[in-house]
């Protein structure tokens, strides 16, 4: 496996592959890798011949006042973590190397897609995403880039933007990795004291007893909602951010669940913003 920090070595080595006929597999992270990472380098090597992931953690993505001089930085564990899962390569860029100068060109996905949900408590942080997938798309040129469903807004933002600007790649969605609570896996769980991540199971068993309700006939928006805030107001001191139901490609809110819904939801627990979703399906 190797490692690079430059733009340059990176172009020469996909090229590289690129020509001895390998098809090129991107998992594109900001590092604190966990088990939900490494099950996107393994799909990535499951369908892809040559797999670059890069730990990059992107300044314009995050607001004045938001995590990203406490983001946890772990180089040393990711890189064997990536060598474990087969990566053939690692991106590692500086600040510098990414944003050289004052960047004046911006990849913005307008609409509910970016303003609904995260979009409404984080303005400008998909701005930030795409602005940066547009760039490492540019560097890697990969066949195919691998993403989280954990981040489902994001992951709907990208299509979009592949879709619009025909891009030469195909995002593939992978499904969220949990821990044993159910605790979707985040690098924001780091935050998080022992009790604190006890207390934020109540998320994903929320969404659950959403999914059940669905499954046993509820189709009320409202009341799912108010099911799912119930459950997490009994925990002392989550601050609720949202919990909305949308429609999964347009981010729209859905009144009456008809055809498959995503229940979202972004909570604060203690320190951490933690989101989660789930998939409702109507049969
Ligand atoms: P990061 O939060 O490091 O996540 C990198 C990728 O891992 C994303 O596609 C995310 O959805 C996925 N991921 C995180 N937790 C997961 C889990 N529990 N199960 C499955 N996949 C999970 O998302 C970003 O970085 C950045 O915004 C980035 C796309 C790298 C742009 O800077």
């Amino acid at each position: 496996m190797d490692i690079a920090e430059k733009i340059e070595e990176i172009k020469v080595l996909t090229r590289k592959a690129r020509t001895s006929g390998k098809s090129i597999g991107f998992v594109p992270t900001m590092g604190a890798l966990h088990a939900g990472h490494v099950s996107l380098i393994e799909a990535a090597c499951s369908r892809t011949d040559y797999v670059v992931v890069s730990i990059f953690v992107n300044p314009v993505q995050f607001s004045p006042g938001e995590d990203l001089e406490n983001y946890p930085r772990t180089l040393e564990d990711d890189r064997a973590k990536c060598q474990s899962a087969g990566a053939d390569l690692i991106f590692v860029p500086s600040v510098k190397e990414m944003y050289p100068d004052k960047l004046q060109s911006w990849v913005e996905v307008e609409g509910q897609l970016t303003e609904n949900l995260c979009g409404k408590s984080r303005p400008g942080h998909f701005r930030g995403v795409t602005t940066v997938c547009a760039k490492l798309f540019n560097i890697v040129m990969p066949d195919i880039a691998f993403f989280g469903r954990k981040d489902a807004q994001q992951a709907a933002v990208l299509k979009k933007m592949v879709k619009d600007l025909n891009m030469p790649l195909q995002l593939q969605v992978c499904p969220i990795i949990r821990e044993k609570s159910g605790l979707a896996m985040s690098s924001r769980n780091k935050y998080l004291s022992d009790k604190e991540r006890q207390d934020a199971a109540v998320l994903y068993q929320s969404l659950v007893k959403c999914r059940e309700m669905v499954d046993s006939g509820t189709r009320n928006a409202r009341l799912l909602v108010d099911t799912m805030r119930k459950m997490i107001s009994n925990v002392d001191g989550a601050e609720i951010d949202y919990i909305q139901i949308v429609d999964p490609d347009t981010l729209e809110d859905v009144d009456t669940v008809e055809k498959q819904a995503m229940a979202a939801l972004a909570v604060k627990i203690g320190p951490a913003r933690l989101i989660d979703n789930i998939m409702l399906n109507v049969s």
